[in-house]
């Protein structure tokens, strides 16, 4: 969830500022980059170069760096996505009520157009003090996002409420404000991808060069914007990592049918990018065939098309389909669109350097369902799949 997501950590003056060390590494642990900046107070109980080695970036410890270059808190403030202060002091809490500003971190508080979540941390009393409860709820209705302070045992020697949160817990807070923010969060989505597989004889099998690279990285760009996705895989045998997917396998067309069919109801989301046979043995032999005749003839018959069936079934899913063509691309990807009841589908050539099965990039042309017709320049597949949900997105929007 916190992969790519660029964190600023202020650190402010209390002995909870040495667990920061283990934050940071928590943090760039989860895949977050993380820019930090030091009151001068939190210098005392925490260094600039520890903090700077953890989180492989130069520390922000005042306006000026020691060059005398200007530390640009606006633009560390629009680099984020996400402002954390911890440990919070009962001082600069009562600074960001105020508004004060006189040092580097509060500048950059002040600037910022992102979210900004604390721990405070302060001993019994201070915690339970009218005016730093005041100061919380202040700081609240500014929108700001207050992970509680804990219980426990204080520096003080006293036992109670001011404890900064753990590292660990302030990590999972982060997690699911992040999780809760993205765009498809509460979404469902279903996706097939790969090639089908039919049986000839227990060895021998239709098949087709799609590699499933495309849908694969659609499912996780759905997943990374929040979605609940179930990806439908075919007989590739490529391992998946993303532990974010849930994966089900499907062979041939028949078993791919089954799946997509009977997950297809409660999704928000489904799109069909698997390389699915038209065509499958009438009558697959039980036993290996043996090679005698000069010519071996095999009946073929015509295999369920499964995004036509799902078009069928529609109720409110937003239904995207593939057109794979070599000639007459948009014209025949129209009709599938048509035919197939979709809201939208991607067209790309399989003849087109590049594109198509197998290749790492992909050129490819949007068409919705009111004939708005998109073009995108070859890119990477990655890339691709973040332009198709991104549009997805919009669709979304506009239902
Ligand atoms: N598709 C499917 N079931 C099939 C065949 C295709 O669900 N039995 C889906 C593909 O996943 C894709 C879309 O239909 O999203 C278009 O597939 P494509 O192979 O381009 O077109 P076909 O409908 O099979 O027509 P043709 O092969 O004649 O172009």
């Amino acid at each position: 969830m916190l992969r790519h997501k660029k964190i600023i950590l202020g650190i402010t003056g209390g002995i909870a500022a040495y667990k920061c060390a283990m934050l940071v590494r928590l943090l760039v642990k989860e895949g977050a980059e993380v820019k930090v900046i030091l009151t001068k107070a939190a210098t005392d109980f925490v260094t600039p170069q520890t903090l700077s080695v953890l989180s492989k970036n130069e520390v922000t410890l005042d306006f000026f760096d020691k060059h005398f270059n200007w530390n640009n808190h606006v633009h560390l403030a629009e680099w984020a996505d996400v402002m954390l202060i911890a440990p919070l002091t009962a001082n600069t809490l009562a600074k960001m009520a105020q508004g004060l500003c006189d040092n580097v971190l509060l500048a950059t508080y002040l600037s910022a157009k992102t979210k900004t979540i604390v721990a405070p941390a302060m001993d019994l009393d201070m915690y339970q003090h009218p005016s730093v409860k005041q100061n919380l709820e202040t700081i609240k209705t500014f929108g700001n996002l207050i992970i509680p302070a804990e219980h426990g045992e204080l520096a003080s020697g006293l036992t109670g409420e001011g404890r900064m949160a753990e590292p660990e817990t302030i990590v999972e807070f982060l997690k699911n404000y992040v999780s809760e923010n993205l765009t498809l969060h509460g979404k469902t989505a279903l996706v097939n991808a790969g090639a089908t597989y039919e049986a000839i004889d227990p060895v021998r099998f239709i098949g087709n060069r799609s590699s499933g690279k495309m849908g694969l990285a659609i499912a996780e760009t759905l997943a990374a914007q929040g979605a609940e996705v179930t990806l439908v895989l075919g007989a590739n045998r490529v391992e998946i990592k993303n532990k974010a997917l849930k994966l089900i396998n499907a062979e041939s067309s028949d078993e791919m049918f089954e799946a997509m069919i009977s997950n297809f109801q409660n999704k928000d989301i489904v799109i069909c990018s698997a390389a699915v046979a038209d065509y499958k043995p009438a009558k697959p032999s039980g036993e290996k065939i043996k090679k005698k005749d000069e010519i071996l003839n095999l009946e073929l018959v015509k295999t369920k098309d499964i995004l036509s069936e799902l078009g069928k079934q529609k109720t409110n899913q937003l239904l995207v389909g593939f057109a794979l063509e070599t000639q007459n691309i948009i014209e025949y990807a129209q009709q599938k669109l048509k035919n197939k009841q979709l809201d939208m589908i991607i067209a790309n050539s399989a003849s087109e350097q590049g594109s198509g099965f197998g290749a790492d990039t992909n050129k490819i042309t949007i068409i919705d369902k009111h004939n708005k017709i998109t073009n995108f320049e070859l890119k990477p597949k990655q890339q691709v799949a973040t332009d198709i949900v991104n549009y997805i997105i919009k669709l979304i929007n506009k239902k």
